[in-house]
C-alpha cells in the first residue's frame, strides 16, 4: 500500500475545506483528498448568499445578526459560537470580495444585501443566485496560487485512530482502484452533510454524510442529528432547490385557492419566516387538501417581480424553472415542494473546530460547532464555511507545532482494506435497492413532522438496513472508476447517518425547530435546552446529553 505524508491533510474540497486549507497551507504542508474535483463540491450549489451585518441597507450589527441566528435556532445554537460567526463574517467577506468574488453591488460600490428567511434586515450579500459558485471558483483560485496539493476524485474510507489520537486517512484513489495511507500530523474533516439519506433532496449525489460516519466509527462525539433542515421550495419532481432569494425578492407561496397562505402562519414575516415554520405550513396546506390539484405542492409566484428584475438578480432561478418545469417564471408560477436542504448536526466541536478526538478537527456542515441549532438561517452556511474554515486551518497549525509524524496503523489499515474488497464478493442485496428503500423510509418516518411510533419504525428499518447492507455486494469487479463500489461505501455512511438521525428524532421528545414531534408539539426549555451526543463505544451508540451554552439572549417564544 502506497505511504503518503503530509502535515495536515483536508477531507473534502467545498467552501470550508478550501478555507481551511488555505489557511494550514501558510505555514505548513497541506493536502486536500476530495471524491470529486474541488469545482464540484456540492458548496457549488448554494445560490441565494451569505449574511453578514455590514448594515449597508439598514441600521444592522453583528449582535442583531447574533439575535436572529439564535432565534432562528430556536435557542439551541451555542451563543459564544454564534458571536464568533457573526463577529468575524464580514471580515472574511471582505478577504474573499479581495480574492477577487464579484457580489453585486449598489450604485455606490457598497455589497448589495437582500433580505432572507428569519432576517431582521437586508442582510445577504449575494453574486446573483450563483453565490456558492462564485465563492468556491474564487477559493480554488487561490489554492493554486498558493500550490496547495488536491487529491482529487479520491474516496475517503476510513479515519485510523489509536487512544482517541488521530494518526491518518485511507483512501481509494478512484482513477486507479488503488488504495493509499496517508498520514499526517492532523486531519480536518469537510466533507458536508447527508442529505442523500432522504429521498427528496436538494443536496447532490455526493452528499452521503461520509466524514460524519467517518468520524463516528472512530469513536467520535456526533451532536443533534434529528435536526434536518427541510427546504420550502424546491422543484417539483427533481427537487432542485429554487432559492429563498426568490422569496426575498418579493416572491411569494399560494395554495389552490388563490391564496397567500404565509399571511395565516407568520403575519409579519409571511414568506421570509424561518424554513422551519415556512416548511411546516405548506405542509400543513396539502395535508388540509389545499395542494394544487389535489396533489403534494403549492404555487411560487415570481410573476410580478418582472422579466428584468427576474434576469438580474434570479437569473439561474428562472432557467431552472424553465429547463427543468417548462414554466416561464416571468408569466406563469413555479410549483415547488419542501425537500431536505442541510444537516445541522454532524461532528461535535469546540469553539476552535476541534473534535473530541485528538487532531481530528471538523468544519462546515459536517460540523456541529453549534450555530445552527435546531434550524439554519439561509445565508448563514455560507458564512459558516468562511469563519470556521479559517479557524480549523489556524488551529490544526498550532496543534500541529507540537506533534511528530505519527507512524503507521499497518493493522487497521489492512483490516480497512480487507473490509473494502469485501464488498466484491457476490452479496445477494442490492445496493441500489437498500439505498432506495432507506432514502424511502426516511422520508415517510423520519421527514417535517414526526411522532413516537414512525420514529421507533424508522430506527427499526434502518437497523434492518444495515444488517442486511453487511449482505450487500459489489457485481462490477473493475477497479478503475468503479462508482458501484463507491456507492456501496457511501451506503455504509448513509446508513449510519440514518440511525443517527432516527435515534435522536427517538430521543427527544419536544418540538423544536426543524424537528417536530406531533406527540409532543410544544418546546420544551425545562428538559430539552440540550444537544444530543451520540459517541459509538464498547461496539455501540451511547447517548448523552449536553447543556447549551446560552450566553447572551434568554430562550423566548418564536413569533415570526
Ligand atoms: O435558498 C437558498 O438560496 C439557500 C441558501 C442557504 O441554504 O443558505
Amino acid at each position: 500500500m502506497e505511504i503518503i505524508t503530509h502535515d495536515i491533510i483536508i477531507i473534502g474540497a467545498g467552501l470550508a475545506g478550501q478555507m481551511a486549507a488555505l489557511a494550514a497551507s501558510q505555514s505548513s504542508d497541506t493536502a486536500i483528498v476530495s471524491k470529486v474535483h474541488p469545482i464540484r463540491s456540492h458548496s457549488g450549489a448554494a445560490q441565494g448568499g451569505i449574511n453578514a451585518s455590514f448594515g449597508n441597507v439598514s441600521d444592522d450589527d453583528w449582535e442583531k445578526h447574533a439575535f436572529d441566528t439564535a432565534k432562528g435556532s430556536d435557542y439551541l445554537a451555542d451563543q459564544d459560537a454564534v458571536e464568533i460567526l457573526c463577529k468575524n463574517i464580514t471580515s472574511r467577506i471582505v478577504e474573499i470580495d479581495h480574492f477577487g468574488a464579484i457580489f453585486d453591488r449598489m450604485p455606490d460600490g457598497r455589497l448589495a444585501q437582500r433580505p432572507f428567511g428569519g432576517g431582521s434586515f437586508p442582510r445577504t450579500c449575494y453574486a446573483g443566485d450563483a453565490t456558492g459558485h462564485e465563492m468556491l471558483n474564487t477559493l480554488y483560485e487561490q489554492l493554486i496560487k498558493n500550490n496547495v496539493r488536491v487529491y482529487e476524485e479520491w474516496l475517503t474510507t476510513s479515519l485510523m485512530v489509536e487512544n482517541n489520537e488521530y494518526k491518518g486517512v485511507l483512501a481509494i484513489n478512484l482513477k486507479t482502484g488503488e488504495t493509499a495511507y496517508f498520514r499526517s500530523k492532523a486531519v480536518i474533516v469537510a466533507t458536508g452533510g447527508c442529505g442523500r439519506v432522504f429521498e427528496r433532496t436538494t443536496n447532490s449525489h455526493q452528499s452521503t454524510g461520509d466524514g460524519i460516519s467517518m468520524a463516528y466509527r472512530a469513536g467520535a462525539q456526533v451532536c443533534d442529528m434529528e435536526f434536518v433542515q427541510f427546504h420550502p421550495t424546491t422543484l417539483v419532481g427533481t427537487n432542485i432547490l429554487i432559492s429563498e432569494a426568490a422569496r426575498g425578492e418579493g416572491g411569494f407561496l399560494m395554495n389552490s385557492e388563490n391564496k397567500r397562505f404565509m399571511e395565516s402562519y407568520a403575519p409579519s414575516a409571511k414568506e421570509l419566516a424561518p424554513r422551519d415554520i415556512v416548511v411546516r405550513s405548506i405542509q400543513t396546506e396539502i395535508e388540509k387538501g389545499r395542494g394544487i390539484s389535489g396533489g403534494e405542492f403549492v404555487w411560487l409566484d415570481l410573476t410580478s417581480l418582472g422579466s428584468e428584475k427576474l434576469m438580474e438578480k434570479l437569473p439561474q432561478v428562472y432557467k431552472l424553472a424553465k429547463d427543468f418545469a417548462n414554466v416561464d417564471a416571468a408569466q406563469d408560477c413555479i410549483p415547488v415542494q419542501s425537500a431536505q436542504h442541510y444537516t445541522m448536526g454532524g461532528i461535535r466541536t469546540n469553539n476552535n473546530c476541534e473534535s473530541s478526538i485528538k487532531g481530528l478537527l471538523a468544519c462546515g456542515e459536517c460540523a456541529c460547532v453549534s450555530v445552527h441549532g435546531a434550524n439554519r438561517l439561509g445565508g448563514n452556511s455560507l458564512a459558516e464555511t468562511l469563519v470556521f474554515g479559517k479557524i480549523a486551518g489556524e488551529r490544526a497549525l498550532e496543534y500541529i507545532r507540537k506533534k511528530g509524524t505519527p507512524g503507521i496503523q499497518r493493522e487497521a489499515a489492512e483490516k480497512e482494506e480487507e473490509r473494502i474488497n469485501h464488498l466484491f464478493r457476490s452479496g445477494d442485496e442490492s445496493v441500489p435497492e437498500l439505498r432506495k428503500e432507506l432514502q424511502n423510509i426516511m422520508w415517510e418516518r423520519a421527514g417535517i413532522f414526526r411522532n413516537e411510533s414512525d420514529s421507533r419504525e424508522a430506527l427499526k428499518a434502518v437497523k434492518t438496513l444495515k444488517k442486511r447492507y453487511s449482505n450487500a455486494g459489489v457485481k462490477d469487479s473493475c477497479r478503475i472508476f468503479n462508482t458501484d463500489l463507491m456507492q456501496a461505501i457511501e451506503l455504509g455512511f448513509l446508513l449510519d447517518n440514518a440511525e443517527l438521525i432516527a435515534q435522536g428524532a427517538l430521543l427527544r421528545r419536544e418540538s423544536r425547530g426543524s424537528h417536530f414531534r406531533t406527540d409532543f408539539p410544544q418546546r420544551d426549555d425545562k428538559n430539552w435546552l440540550t444537544h444530543t451526543i451520540i459517541a459509538f463505544k464498547d461496539g455501540k451508540p451511547q447517548v448523552t446529553f449536553e447543556p447549551v451554552r446560552i450566553t447572551l439572549f434568554k430562550p423566548e417564544a418564536r413569533k415570526y
